[in-house]
């Protein structure tokens, strides 16, 4: 057996969401303070899978790395790192690309949603990015990652790819990870479109709430949030048809970490012209400190850079040990 390790990451690729915040972040320093060994990346290796403008990037893996301090997660606690600094994520990936069967990839439905019709024009890493995501997880044998549905397939991948790479050597190596998958509760919606995720890669701003928006944009996007007419229901139920009023009282209750039957218990019965003042309150308290606490942290991105920097020595300190070893069962 394994020890328990979490690894998960998030690609530098845009500004944070209320989204990464709640389905993600927040849970990274919830893992992190319960004690469990936790290693948290910038997988800027996987954001140039798609164009990238270079000081775009630069500036984007530092945001990045400060919205997860912000958020809570202590690097002295968690291995906070960029992944590019750390080369047995790539040396590992090339490994993983001669065990991967291409049927297997071409299976993937995230790379045929992201190529589109344009398949032929993807790059190559596109393509491929299961394979590094897989070496991202087993370079530090980790045995949990926390990721949202839309991984799932990618972690079954890596899955498979551990089951082969053990079988086909003959040996126990590398941990069969376990999907920690996000609850329904966790999974934030479009405030336009209560059937669309909410995304950094919507293009309307309005349907999301970044962790860099101040007070009166927080507030403003959540009272223009689409909403049915009717008053919240007495019951949990009586949400079920309304995705638009079930995600703002979800919202809440990840906010006030409270359950959604607790919200309703509170607010049953009342109007979105109550509830929504409520919200907006709410969320304004809880993310202005974070948006607060980037900004002072970028302002000194030398600062954020030291830190990425003992973040990937100790990455290193776990990861090419676990290299050294691969290498050695492939016989290289
Ligand atoms: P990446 O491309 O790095 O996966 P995403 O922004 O898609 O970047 O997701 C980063 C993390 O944030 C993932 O763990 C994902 O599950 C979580 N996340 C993103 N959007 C949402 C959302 N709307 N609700 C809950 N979790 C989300
Ligand atoms: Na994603």
């Amino acid at each position: 057996a394994f020890p328990q390790r979490i690894f998960s990451g998030i690609q530098p690729s845009g500004g944070l969401t209320l989204g990464n915040y709640l389905g993600a972040l927040k849970r990274f320093a919830v893992a992190q303070d319960e004690g469990t060994d936790t290693v948290y990346c910038m997988v800027d290796l996987h954001a140039i899978t798609v164009w990238q403008d270079p000081d775009k990037l630069r500036h984007a893996t530092r945001e990045l790395a400060a919205g997860f301090i912000a958020s809570g997660i202590d690097p002295a606690r968690s291995i906070l790192f960029n992944q590019s600094q750390v080369p047995a994520h790539t040396e590992l990936a090339w490994i993983f690309n001669c065990v991967a069967r291409m049927g297997w990839l071409r299976r993937m439905t995230q790379f045929k949603d992201k190529a589109g019709k344009h398949a032929e024009e993807a790059s190559v890493g596109l393509f491929a990015y299961p394979n590094l995501m897989a070496a991202d997880i087993m370079a530090y044998h980790a045995t949990h990652v926390p990721v949202g549905e839309d991984q799932k397939q990618h972690l079954e991948l890596t899955r498979d790819i551990a089951i082969k790479f053990n079988h086909d050597y003959g040996v126990d190596f590398f941990p069969v990870v376990e999907p920690v998958i996000e609850g329904a509760a966790t999974r934030v919606m479009s405030l336009r479109d209560g059937t669309k995720k909410m995304s950094k890669s919507d293009p309307s701003d309005q349907s999301r709430i970044n962790l860099t928006d101040d007070a009166d944009a927080i507030a403003s996007k959540i009272r223009k949030a689409r909403t049915d007419p009717e008053p919240l229901p007495e019951t949990l139920e009586g949400l079920a048809d309304r995705p638009e009023a079930r995600n703002l009282v979800n919202i809440y209750a990840a906010l006030a970490d409270m359950s959604p039957e607790g919200v309703i218990a509170e607010f049953g019965g009342q109007g979105f012209g109550v509830f929504k003042p409520a919200l907006a309150d709410l969320a304004v308290s809880k993310l202005s400190p974070i948006s607060a606490e980037m900004s002072r942290l970028m302002q000194d991105v030398a600062e954020i850079d030291r830190i990425l920097g003992q973040g990937a020595d100790r990455a290193n300190a776990i990861a090419e040990p676990i290299l050294a070893q691969t290498r050695e069962i492939v016989g290289l």
